[in-house]
């Protein structure tokens, strides 16, 4: 048995840059894991050969569609094992968020299956079964901080120095990911290409938080916020409440605002506590890669 910590992930920077042949579009992204986590346990059952999961959020599906149990089939596919799994996923990641829960609950089963069944393959391959089941995967393989290009498939590992804690907030309502590029398509007048400036950070040792605070952008702001005028709204409220920036997460629907320390991101959440209809959560940003419990 083995119980591995699936944690959200913010975008400090995502560039939309053009559509690929594949239909997907190439991206520039820094994304960092932060403290608000889904948990993935995993029991081994050796006489059986099928693969039960269940969750403690009913609204989320357990068949073969859910990326846990798909993630489980690839890896014993890849491995060529054929056990039991008894699964059980602790869902705390809001759905449809921008914050890549459905990737990192995915990557987790991955992570947790190649401990438990000592595949002792390194994060390179787990990526390569990972990255067809969702775009954000791979970054979860080496998280906790990355520079993310392609569809999400090219990864490097970077180091942020010093720490933040972030509030995010959510409307309780999801934002479509495929609906949300088809809307930044529809309404750019074009592509504006990647500075080389920011390429270069590529190259860099160690980024400091605040450098990366000063370039933080997403392309899907326009389009989503248009379409969901409060979403704007909590971007303002998180800046009034003191935050350094804040910003869409990934194609939205979550908001997030980062604040130097816990006391200022819990002055944040105090301000949001009153609305019942948003989800808010103050977490620090994490420091280490995916973890067992
Ligand atoms: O890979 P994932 O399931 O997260 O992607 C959901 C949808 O988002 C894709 O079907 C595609 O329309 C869009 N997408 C994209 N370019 C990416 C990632 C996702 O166009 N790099």
């Amino acid at each position: 048995m083995i119980t591995i910590a699936a944690p959200a992930k913010v975008n400090l920077i995502l560039r939309v840059l053009d559509r690929r042949s594949d239909g997907y579009h190439n991206l520039w992204s820094i994304m960092q894991t932060v403290g608000l986590e889904d948990e993935v346990s995993i029991h081994v059952a050796p006489h059986r050969s099928d693969i039960q999961l269940g969750c403690d959020d009913v609204s989320l599906r357990t068949d073969q569609s859910n990326l846990v149990y798909r993630a489980a089939a690839a890896v014993l596919e890849r491995s060529g094992q054929s056990v039991g799994l008894d699964i059980h996923l602790a869902k705390r990641i809001p759905m449809g968020a921008g914050l890549g829960g459905g990737s990192s609950d995915a990557a987790a089963t991955i992570v947790g299956l190649n401990r438990l069944l000592r595949l002792g393959w390194s994060p390179a391959q787990m990526a390569d079964v990972g990255q067809v089941l969702g775009s954000d995967v791979p970054f979860f393989l080496y998280a906790p901080a990355a520079i993310v290009e392609g569809r999400g498939e090219e990864v490097r590992p970077l180091q942020l120095a010093g720490g933040r804690w972030v509030v995010l907030v959510n409307p309780g309502f999801p934002v479509e990911t495929k609906w949300a590029y088809q809307q930044l398509s529809a309404t750019r007048k074009g592509i504006e290409p990647l500075p080389e400036w920011l390429r270069r950070l590529e190259t860099r040792g160690p980024l400091l938080w605040s450098e990366v605070l000063e370039l933080a952008v997403n392309d899907f702001e326009p389009p989503v916020f248009s379409a969901h005028p409060v979403l704007r709204k909590i971007k303002e409220e998180l800046l009034a409440a003191g935050a350094e920036i804040a910003l869409l997460s990934g194609s939205g629907a979550t908001v997030f605002g980062v604040f130097r320390d816990e006391v200022g991101a819990l002055q944040a959440v105090s301000c949001f506590q009153p609305r019942r209809e948003l989800k808010v959560f103050a977490v620090p940003a994490c420091t280490g890669p995916l973890g067992e419990r």
